[in-house]
């Protein structure tokens, strides 16, 4: 036991940072028949991710969680350079979980010099992110597909507050037969609806405060459909009022799609869903909520 974990009352996961590593230690884990359960991050974990975690530490033998800021998914004038990163803290919230083994490994680790092959994403991938941020499932398929290989994983859990993100995954493991299951698992949020995201951290108090428009453009859309209104351009048109009115900065989409191929619906029909993305200062922002 190191002195940081003598310290502490939960000791801190084991910690592996080479791809030789997690291959070693996952092999052997597999060649016990274990059941592996994989939670890829980029750290600055928050109860979104430690949701889960914990699903995870419920379902399987053995939980591995990722924290890997995964520059292939960035465009040039992203956050990348400023994302948060809190590996101590991470390790110190994950020791209370049962984590049995975080991989954090470096950019040259994932991506060693002359590496160029990338995961061409499904075409769920295109509209909406995909427009907004061309490159960013392509880098997100790449890694999870790297994570998936590496940590040899049964089943993977993802937050269903990326719905795109999930579906492309979801996709990919179907079309490349890969052996990982997906779970996807529920939005966790703050008592005022707000999603819970690393990126919140970078909202100022009164940003914070507009930032709660985008629940509150959902419930807008959720109140309509429920007192029957199925018309998708005035539910959108409704959401959109809802964004403009808390004064956000600028609205990337606002859309009304069907749930398993994002192709925008004229018409609201059971498990609808309704996604938006929008920026609160320079903080970009998603959400999005099925309509029941
Ligand atoms: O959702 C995220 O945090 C990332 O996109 C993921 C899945 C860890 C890949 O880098």
């Amino acid at each position: 036991m190191n002195q940081d974990d003598a310290n502490q009352e939960f000791p801190r996961p084991k910690t592996v940072v080479e791809n030789d590593a997690i291959r070693i230690v996952m092999q052997s884990v597999h060649a016990e028949r274990k059941k592996i359960g994989l939670v890829p991050t980029m750290g600055a974990l928050h109860e979104g991710h430690l949701s889960l975690v914990r699903q995870s530490v419920r379902d399987c033998h053995v939980t591995v969680v990722t924290v890997f800021v995964n520059p292939t998914q960035f465009s040039p004038d992203e956050d990348f350079d400023c994302y948060p990163r809190a590996l101590e803290t991470d390790l110190d919230l994950l020791a209370r979980e049962n984590v049995d083994l975080v991989f954090a490994p470096s950019v040259e680790q994932i991506y060693p010099k002359g590496f160029s092959t990338y995961i061409q994403p499904p075409d769920v991938a295109k509209p909406l992110e995909g427009e907004c941020r061309p490159d960013h499932f392509r880098g997100v398929a790449t890694v999870v597909h790297k994570l998936f290989n590496l940590s040899a994983a049964n089943v993977a859990y993802f937050g269903q507050k990326d719905y795109q993100q999930a579906l492309v995954i979801r996709h990919m493991v179907r079309d490349l037969n890969l052996p990982t299951k997906i779970c996807v698992c529920p939005i966790v949020r703050e008592p005022d609806g707000l999603a819970m995201s690393s990126r919140n951290q970078y909202l100022s108090p009164p940003q914070r405060q507009k930032a709660r428009a985008l629940w509150q453009a959902l419930e807008a859309a959720a109140e309509l459909v429920q007192s029957g209104q199925r018309d998708a351009t005035l539910v959108r048109d409704a959401m959109r009022q809802t964004l403009i009115a808390a004064e956000v900065d600028r609205i990337d989409y606002v859309a009304l799609a069907d749930p398993e191929t994002l192709v925008p619906v004229t018409e609201v029909k059971p498990g609808t869903v309704a996604l938006i993305a929008a920026h609160v200062g320079q903080t970009r922002l998603i959400d999005n909520r099925l309509l029941e």
